[in-house]
C-alpha cells in the first residue's frame, strides 16, 4: 500500500527496501492564497496513510490562513511527514533536515516541524537531535498545529505528540495534494492494535478507531462529484473496520462500508488497503465480487512463509491459514491481482525458514510484492524479547533471492496478460513518451498506450501487446468501461 504506483521498474534497492519515497513537493488543486501572507511547504514519507494524513494537515493550516507553496525555499513554515518504519525511512529524514539546514542559514525565522510518525516515535528527544527543528507533532495531533506554529514564532520550541482514542479527523476535508484529478485517497480509519513483534506502527500511531461511514460515504460523494473516478480506503488493517451508528446502534463492517462507497456510482472505482490475512473474510470477498466497481486487487502481507517465524512475528495466522486465504481471493475473485510484503531475516530465521518464504512465494505468484530485510525498532515486541542475530550479510542474501524470485514472477504474470484487452482508468500521460498516456488496470498494474484524445479520467479499453516485469504496453481498442468484444 506504501505507493501509489507500485513498481519493481530497474529493481531499485531503494524502492523494494524500503518504500519510502523521496519526498516530493507535489502539485495541487488549490495554489491556496496566504490569508495570513504565510507560506507552509510539505513533504510526505512513508506509506499512502501518511500522504493522506498530509493532506488533511494541508486542509487546517489553509483553513487558518496558511497558503501552500511547492518551493521550500518560499515557505514560511516547511514540515516533513515522516517514517519511522524501518531506520533507513529514519535516516532518509535525518539526511533532508540536513539539506533543510541551508534554508534555515539563509532565511533563520522560516519554521521547520516534524509530523508523523519519527516524531510521535521520538518526541521531544528530536528537538534535542536536531536544533534546528522548531514543531514536533504527532499523527493525532494535526488540529494543534496552527497553535503550535503560534509558539514556535514567539520563539518557543513546541511539542504535541498527544495520541488519542476518538480522533479520525472525519470532519475534515482534505485539501487534495496529488491532484492528478482522477484518484484519491480516503482515510477510513487509523491506528493499530495488532501488535505485530516487528513493527513500530501501533506506538506511533495508537489504538485503532473506525471513522463515521456516512463522513467517508460524504467524501466518496463530494469526490465523485468533482470529476475524481477512483478512490482507494485506507488503513492499517481495513478488514477490522467497524463503525457502530450511534444513533441506531447498526454495526457497519468493513464488507458494508465498501459497498456503500461503491454504490455512490457505477463509474467510481473502489481500492482499498492493507487487507490483514487474519481478518479477510469472505463477506469481503463476495463484496468485491458482486461489485463491478470494486477492483479486483488486494494487497496481503504475508510477511514469512513459515509459521514459526509468523508466531514469533504475532501475525496471529501460519502458513496454512495464509494459503487457505488465497485459495479464497482465487475461488472468489477469480481474476484477482495479489500482491504482498516480506521481511527476510527476523530474528533467528533459519535456512529452512527461509526456503519457506520461497516455497510460498511460489505456490502463490504474487504480482508484485514489497521487500523488506528486518530492521529491528526500538520499543517493540521484538526488540523487547528476541536476537536480532541473523547477520547482514545474510539478511541481503536473502532478500536478494527473494527480489529475484519475486522479479520473475511478476516478468511472468505479466506476459500472461500479453492479449488481453482491460478496462483502465487514465490517469496522466506517460514518462516514457509524451504521446502515450497510463494508467491501472483492475488489477492495480500500470498500462501505458499510445492515445490521442484521451484525457486523465476517462476510462478506455487497452490491449496488451508486450510486457516488462513492472508495465503492461498496449494499444487503445474501445472506450468505455465494459470489455470490447
Ligand atoms: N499494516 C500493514 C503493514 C504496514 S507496515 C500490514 O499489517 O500488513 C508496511 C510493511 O513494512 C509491513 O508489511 C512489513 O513488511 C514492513 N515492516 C514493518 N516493520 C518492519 C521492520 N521492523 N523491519 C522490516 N520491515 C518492516
Ligand atoms: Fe504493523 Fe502489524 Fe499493525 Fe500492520 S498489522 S501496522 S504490521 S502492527
Ligand atoms: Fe511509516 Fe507510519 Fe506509515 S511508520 S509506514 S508512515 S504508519
Amino acid at each position: 500500500m506504501y505507493d501509489n504506483n507500485p513498481t519493481l521498474e530497474g529493481l531499485d534497492q531503494h524502492k523494494l527496501l524500503d518504500e519510502t519515497r523521496q519526498g516530493e513537493a507535489l502539485g495541487n488543486e488549490a495554489m491556496a492564497e496566504a490569508a495570513t501572507g504565510k507560506r507552509f511547504y510539505i513533504e510526505s514519507y512513508g506509506c499512502q496513510m501518511n500522504f493522506s494524513d498530509s493532506e488533511i494537515v494541508a486542509s487546517i493550516l489553509h483553513q487558518h490562513g496558511f497558503g501552500l507553496t511547492n518551493d521550500y525555499n518560499d515557505a514560511d513554515l516547511i514540515l516533513l511527514n515522516t517514517c519511522a518504519i524501518r531506520d533507513n525511512a529514519e535516516q532518509r529524514v535525518r539526511n533532508r533536515l540536513k539539506e533543510l539546514g541551508a534554508v534555515k542559514k539563509r532565511k533563520p525565522e522560516a519554521l521547520i516541524g516534524m509530523l508523523g510518525c519519527m516524531a510521535e516515535r521520538l518526541k521531544a528527544d528530536l528537538l534535542e537531535e536536531a536544533k534546528l527543528v522548531d514543531i514536533v507533532c504527532g499523527p493525532d495531533a494535526y488540529r494543534d498545529l496552527p497553535m503550535l506554529v503560534n509558539t514556535a514564532d514567539d520563539g518557543a520550541k513546541a511539542v504535541n505528540v498527544l495520541l488519542s482514542r476518538e480522533e479520525t479527523y472525519s470532519d475534515i476535508s482534505p485539501l487534495r495534494l496529488d491532484a492528478n484529478g482522477v484518484c484519491a485517497f480516503i482515510s477510513i480509519m487509523r491506528g493499530c492494535d495488532n501488535m505485530c513483534s516487528f513493527c513500530v506502527v501501533p506506538f506511533t500511531r495508537g489504538r485503532e478507531r473506525s471513522r463515521n461511514a456516512f463522513s467517508i460515504l460524504a467524501e466518496a460523494r463530494d469526490l465523485f462529484e468533482r470529476g475524481y473516478k477512483e478512490v482507494t480506503l485506507l488503513g492499517q488493517n481495513v478488514d477490522s473496520y467497524k463503525w457502530e451508528n450511534p444513533e441506531t446502534g447498526k454495526v457497519v463492517n468493513f464488507a458494508e462500508l465498501m459497498a456503500m462507497v461503491a454504490s455512490v456510482d457505477p463509474s467510481l472505482r473502489v481500492r482499498f488497503s492493507t487487507s490483514h490475512p487474519k481478518d479477510i473474510t469472505d463477506e469481503v470477498l463476495h463484496t468485491m465480487a458482486r461489485f463491478d466497481n470494486i477492483c479486483n486487487y488486494i494487497h496481503l502481507p504475508v510477511q514469512s512463509g513459515n509459521s514459526r517465524v509468523l508466531e514469533l512475528m504475532n501475525r496471529t495466522y501460519d502458513r496454512e491459514w495464509y494459503l487457505d486465504r488465497i485459495n479464497a481471493i482465487r475461488n472468489i475473485v477469480p481474476d484477482c491481482g495479489i500482491s504482498t510484503d516480506v521481511i527476510t531475516g527476523f530474528c533467528s530465521e533459519t535456512e529452512e525458514e527461509h526456503q519457506d518464504t520461497l516455497s510460498l512465494m511460489e505456490m502463490v505468484q504474487y504480482d508484485l510484492a514489497y521487500m523488506f530485510f528486518y530492521s529491528e525498532r526500538p520499543g517493540t515486541l521484538a526488540a523487547r524479547k528476541y536476537t536480532d542475530d541473523i547477520p547482514h550479510e545474510t539478511k541481503i542474501r536473502r532478500l536478494n533471492e527473494i527480489i529475484a524470485l519475486q522479479t520473475k514472477h511478476s516478468h511472468a504474470r505479466n506476459q500472461a496478460d500479453i492479449g488481453k484487452t482491460f478496462t483502465v482508468l487514465v490517469e496522466k500521460p506517460s514518462k516514457r513518451s509524451a504521446l502515450d498516456m497510463c494508467g491501472r488496470n483492475d488489477q492495480n498494474k500500470m498500462v501505458v498506450f499510445p492515445a490521442t484524445n484521451v484525457n486523465p479520467g476517462d476510462y478506455v479499453q487497452v490491449r496488451v501487446t508486450s510486457a516488462t516485469s513492472a508495465t503492461l504496453i498496449g494499444e487503445m481498442v474501445g472506450r468505455g468501461m465494459h470489455k470490447a468484444v
